[in-house]
């Protein structure tokens, strides 16, 4: 699946950031249901979405290897999470923590996957871009099976946990950290923390 060449503009897209964007696809990632916080975000409309597959929103700057993980996690029907920076219909951008569910039905067979997403903090993308910049020149240089090796190098010598851990704890330690800041300022509970609970301890939103 070849996304479509589109012009990229270096400029993030504004949408409501306290919103949880979903979507829910087929086993292929074709999308079958977009919200409305997804439509806004990205600047489609639902009719532009829905029967398109998710490579649609593929940003350029994203490395192959990032989704070549993903689809390897949830083939092995294991949920996983990733950090995304998607391209939006005018070319803008946006960037998102996913959690990536498997959908099953009565069976026990999986019939499709859900991808719930929250916006991430600023401290955290300053983090993985240059980790994506470095993963895409290589693939580009060198291949993808080298930008992937290197991929697995880096992950087992500098972070010392897998892809999936290591976004959750990044995310997770950088939003308890603005956390104990809005405390420290007396706001008392603030969005970040409603929208943690959501994300890590099922309070839906
Ligand atoms: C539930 C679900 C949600 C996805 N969400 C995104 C997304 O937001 N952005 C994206 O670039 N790819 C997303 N993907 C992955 C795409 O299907 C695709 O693998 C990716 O865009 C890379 O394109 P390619 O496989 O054509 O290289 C999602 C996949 C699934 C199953």
């Amino acid at each position: 699946m070849t996304p479509q060449k589109k012009q990229v503009i270096n400029e993030e897209v504004k949408w409501d950031k306290t919103q949880t964007i979903v979507s829910k696809t087929d086993t292929y990632g074709t999308i079958l249901y977009a919200n409305k916080a997804f439509t806004e975000a990205c600047e489609y409309n639902a009719l532009e979405l829905i029967g398109e597959p998710h490579n649609i929103i593929r940003h350029p700057d994203m490395p192959k290897v990032a989704f070549k993980a993903l689809w390897d996690a949830l083939k092995k029907g294991k949920n996983y999470h990733a950090i995304v920076k998607n391209l939006t219909k005018t070319g803008k951008y946006y960037w998102v923590i996913t959690d990536f569910t498997i959908d099953k039905n009565e069976e026990g067979k999986t019939t499709g996957y859900t991808g719930r997403r929250k916006a991430v903090p600023k401290s955290v993308i300053d983090k993985i871009e240059p980790l994506y910049k470095t993963l895409l020149d290589i693939e580009n240089l060198k291949g993808e099976k080298i930008s992937e090796l290197y991929f697995e190098g880096f992950l087992k010598e500098e972070v010392g946990k897998n892809y999936d851990e290591f976004v959750v704890d990044l995310f997770k330690e950088e939003a308890q950290k603005k956390e104990q800041k809005t405390q420290q300022n007396d706001e008392g509970e603030s969005k970040i923390k409603k929208g943690l609970n959501w994300f890590f301890f099922g309070d839906f939103l």
